[in-house]
């Protein structure tokens, strides 16, 4: 964003209505000088995050419906922001859930199997509504956006148990496309345990996290490809285990932790900055040689 634009300027984040996309939100608009659209599903749930953003003086918070399953719905909250701003600086892919298979304790879900429901469900919104949300928004990102995806530390390639899937994800010749063929392999598989996809009850939410991260990869390199589109930065990275609905607050962490990197991440300047990166606390981490952490969502 050049000097004399700030008026202009819009950041967009995904899932906003509570959690740590609502404090994404919150510390955004308290850093950037541009408009936050504060986005939800639920026109009333968002409507009344906004108000209360507002309520506590954050003018530069506003509201748009926009359901991450819903094409519609993200074409036109893209076509208001066009019109409005000319263009979008700051994606924050936020929204996401976890279908608890077997009971909600982290014990329970762990020690059950994933259900055909509980993959196509969680890969739909997790993978597929992200990617959705990135076609629609992406032909209007300004030179210098920056686009944030949240991903998990239960992404890890150490879930998956097929070298030769691990190779495809990490390969630096992997495309959007193929990944969304991996993508739907695993909805039309998951349940067969001899694939080497994650098992268990947290396999479908694991498994749409490797999606993310993957992409977030895939997002970068192709950025870097299109002279036409300078200085677009993409990362993924992972809140830590916050204390929110998706894990009945069990997560030691407040959402103000969890949402530091993120929007650390979204306000990146400069030119040593980490690009097509997965970071914890601000840093990077080697997703494709780490085993992560296992004891998060
Ligand atoms: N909490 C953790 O420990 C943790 C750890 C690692 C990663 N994460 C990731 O952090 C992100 C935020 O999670 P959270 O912990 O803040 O969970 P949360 O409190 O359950 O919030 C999830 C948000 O996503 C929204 N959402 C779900 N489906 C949507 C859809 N189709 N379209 C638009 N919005 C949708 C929810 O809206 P509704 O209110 O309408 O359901 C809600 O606003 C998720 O991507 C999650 O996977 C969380």
């Amino acid at each position: 964003m050049a000097d004399g634009e700030a008026s202009t300027a819009a950041a967009l984040v995904t899932g906003a209505n509570k959690g740590i996309g609502f404090e994404i939100v919150r510390q955004l608009s308290e850093q950037y000088p541009g408009t936050v659209y504060l986005t939800a599903r639920d026109e009333k749930r968002g409507q009344e995050a906004t108000k209360t953003l507002q309520n506590e003086g954050r003018k530069n918070v506003q509201f748009l419906r926009m359901d991450v399953g819903d094409k519609e719905s993200i074409e036109a909250a893209r076509d208001l922001i066009k019109k409005t701003h000319g263009g979008l600086d700051i994606l924050i892919n936020n929204a996401g859930i976890l279908v608890t298979a077997g009971g909600s304790s982290y014990q329970q879900t762990q020690h059950a199997s994933a259900t055909q429901d509980a993959i196509s469900e969680t890969i739909a919104t997790n993978f597929i509504g992200l990617l959705d949300v990135c076609r629609v928004m992406f032909p209007i990102l300004r030179p210098g956006a920056r686009v944030v995806n949240v991903s998990s530390s239960l992404g890890t390639l150490r879930r998956l148990k097929n070298p030769e899937l691990i190779h495809r994800l990490t390969s630096d010749s992997l495309t959007v496309e193929e990944l969304e063929k991996i993508m739907a392999d695993y909805v039309k598989n998951g349940t067969d345990e001899k694939l080497g996809y994650p098992t268990g009850g947290y396999g479908p939410y694991e498994m749409s996290k490797i999606g993310v991260t993957a992409l977030s990869r895939v997002q970068q390199r192709d950025f870097d490809k299109d002279q036409s589109r300078p200085d677009i930065v993409v990362n993924a990275c992972t809140p830590g285990y916050v204390a929110t609905d998706i894990n009945n607050h069990s997560g030691p962490r407040t959402v103000q932790q969890g949402a530091d990197t993120p929007v650390y991440l979204a306000l990146l300047k400069g030119n040593n900055i980490p690009k097509g990166q997965y970071l914890v606390d601000r840093e990077v981490l080697d997703w494709v040689k780490s085993e992560g952490e296992l004891s998060t969502v």
